[in-house]
């Protein structure tokens, strides 16, 4: 069900999840975010999150719909591009992965959903990483040694464990250009536009920061989804390419 919110200036739609998402095919929309540019702060402040959203996200999207109009790949959903990435041009690659990545990053924040032990993905992060807290030194490990600009990722292996990946640029674990291969539910944007407005050059207190407000029922129940989704199977079929 679909409820709008009102605040000033701004109307946000309550979105679908990126299950949702990735099942689209062209033309891609931007996905309406569930909360204002606000309310994140003072981890992410209003001004970086309106022009990561409005400009960055945007610009990925027009870019994607430019690169994929009139040709055979217009029928092609997000997931189907995801895998086939390194097949289809940089152009592809890279902005569809710009949209995929970013249209995850806006459903996993929140600043009131915290980790809950009990939950689904709860259980198989203690079992996995020990605690919460093991997780989130491995995940800023992974944002803080990526060189240059890309993404750390939680995801769901084609053997349905959980494992942390860094990936470069707007690549993500779907894609066949990947190493690590599996289905992504929590991704931390490390491209300098996610933080340096706020945080400059500290990469790292930004990865400490965002790490407080991870939308936890969203990774739960992207991680439910992981675990029953065809796509698992997809990704494990497809071989890896350079
Ligand atoms: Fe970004």
């Amino acid at each position: 069900m679909m409820k709008k919110i009102i605040i000033p200036g701004v109307i946000f739609l309550l979105a679908g999840l990126i299950s949702a998402v990735s099942a689209q095919t062209y033309p891609f929309e931007l996905p309406k975010l569930a909360y204002g540019y606000n309310s994140l702060e003072p981890v992410i402040d209003a001004r970086t999150m309106e022009i990561h959203y409005s400009k960055h996200h945007a610009a990925y999207l027009k870019n994607l719909n430019n690169a994929l109009k009139g040709t055979k790949y217009e029928g092609y959903s997000l997931n189907e591009l995801m895998l086939h990435a390194g097949e289809l041009g940089d152009a592809v690659r890279n902005n569809g992965g710009g949209h995929y990545n970013h249209a995850l990053f806006w459903n996993i924040l929140s600043i009131d959903k915290p980790f809950n032990p009990q939950s689904e993905v709860g259980k198989a992060v203690i079992e996995t990483f020990g605690s919460i807290d093991s997780l989130k030194k491995i995940l800023s490990n992974a944002g803080a040694t990526r060189f240059g600009s890309g993404w750390a990722w939680l995801y769901v292996t084609p053997g349905k464990k959980l494992a942390v990946s860094s990936t470069p640029n707007q690549d993500n674990p779907i894609m066949d250009v990947s190493k690590e291969r599996g289905i992504p539910i929590l991704g931390i944007d490390v491209w300098e536009h996610a933080y340096y407005l706020k945080y400059q050059n500290r990469r790292g207190d930004y990865l400490s920061a965002f790490l407080d407000i991870i939308n936890w029922e969203v990774v739960n129940k992207n991680y439910v989804d992981a675990l029953n989704s065809p796509l698992l199977i997809k990704v494990s079929h497809s071989s890896h390419r350079e």
